[in-house]
């Protein structure tokens, strides 16, 4: 069989298999989160994927992300919270897309795009400690009181409530639900009653039940990644989506103290053999992961040499016998014996979540 010469395998099953995995933890609605073209791993894939499995509904950062998903035949109920300034939502209420509120002004352009008989579903988006989007407790009588206004007059259908939380530490998360119930209280008070309340990401939906209310909002743990810095893929029981692999390019035997790469950062201090990998900053490999990247080759694990340049990286398998073509896994699921993403994420000084969406648009990405 040829070894593609870049590629990212999408597994499927295990996004089915890791929505399944949340249906039955929090036994709650799943929302799956699949912005950023899904953390990379392919935004209408996924959100099909996952909703096959028991997710109910779909959440991306973006309207054109939402409107992306509907032009691709998903037909569920899909939110998007973030919006660029004087966004109107015309698009988006045509495509009966739910819109995140985080102000007054957002409340009212939602409210104006409203057809006859076909309100807006909108959820309103309470900030309660992170500092980002969401509107402001000061500002919750007036928008809630304008909120109750536009859904008795048939602009808004007021779908649902949420928050975001700052994974600070258990009481800071707690603190952050005490003030998003006192908002759901604000809220009742002034006629609104969404259908759900949310507020937990991967994180809180694993951690502190107490979060999940009506629905968790999943996105790291659909792919299979821990957002834990202390705690496995396998040891949540998720199954890691994406496998990064590409097919070596060069194979060069050289004498010890050869220069590798740009700068000579590294030197062989013996003879060996240097084999090339055709994946580059350009697709997402971290150039200061440079010399600490762990790949595997023939079921064996090796770190690369030199600088990570844009297109290609080096590692020295020292006497091990190899040729052009053979594959190289990146990373993968690391209960097979691969690198995970978060090995990349520590050699490069980041996060899982940074690595597998930032893989370039040169990897083709195929699904199984
Ligand atoms: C509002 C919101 N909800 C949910 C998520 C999903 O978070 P996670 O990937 O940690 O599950 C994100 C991601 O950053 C987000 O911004």
């Amino acid at each position: 069989m040829t070894v593609p010469f870049r590629e990212a395998t999408i597994d499927l099953d295990a996004i089915a298999d890791n929505v399944r995995h949340f249906r039955r933890l929090t036994g709650v609605e799943v929302i799956a989160i699949v912005k950023a073209n899904a953390y990379g791993h392919g935004a209408a894939s996924a959100a099909v994927a996952a909703l096959s499995a028991g997710a109910t509904r779909i959440g991306v950062a973006e309207i054109p992300e939402a409107l992306e998903l509907r032009r691709q035949g998903v037909h569920a109920p899909i939110m998007a919270w973030l919006h660029a300034p004087g966004e109107r939502f015309e698009h988006a209420a045509a495509q009966d897309i739910e819109v995140g509120i985080s102000s007054f002004d957002q409340l009212e352009a939602a409210g104006a795009a409203a057809a006859v008989d076909r309100p807006v579903g909108v959820h309103l988006k309470l900030e309660t400690g992170l500092s980002r989007n969401g509107i402001a407790p000061a500002d919750w009588g007036r928008v809630l009181a304008e909120a109750a206004r536009l859904e008795r007059i048939g602009r808004l259908r007021i779908v649902g409530l949420f928050s975001h939380l700052s994974n600070t530490s258990v009481d800071d998360d707690r603190a952050a639900l005490a003030k998003f119930e006192e908002g759901v209280a604000t809220a009742a008070s002034f006629g609104v009653h969404p259908e759900i309340r949310h507020i937990a990401a991967t994180a809180a939906a694993i951690d502190l039940p107490e979060m999940r209310l009506d629905a968790v909002r999943i996105g790291v743990g659909l792919y299979g990644l821990s957002p834990f810095d202390d705690r496995s893929s396998a040891e949540l029981g998720l199954r890691p989506a994406m496998t990064l692999r590409g097919a070596i390019a060069a194979v060069r035997r050289v004498p010890a103290g050869t220069g590798v790469s740009y700068g000579y950062d590294h030197r062989t201090d013996r003879d060996t053999t240097l084999v090339l990998v055709p994946l580059g900053y350009a697709d997402g490999v971290p150039r200061n992961a440079s010399g600490k990247l762990p790949v595997s080759i023939g079921g064996r694990r090796f770190l690369n040499v030199g600088r990570i340049a844009m297109d290609q990286f080096i590692v020295d398998v020292g006497d091990t016998p190899v040729s052009i073509g053979d594959e190289v896994v990146l990373f993968g699921d690391p209960t097979l014996g691969v690198p995970s993403a978060a090995d990349w994420a520590e050699a490069a000084d980041t996060i899982n979540y940074e690595i597998v969406t930032r893989i370039g648009p040169r990897v083709p990405r195929r699904t199984s």
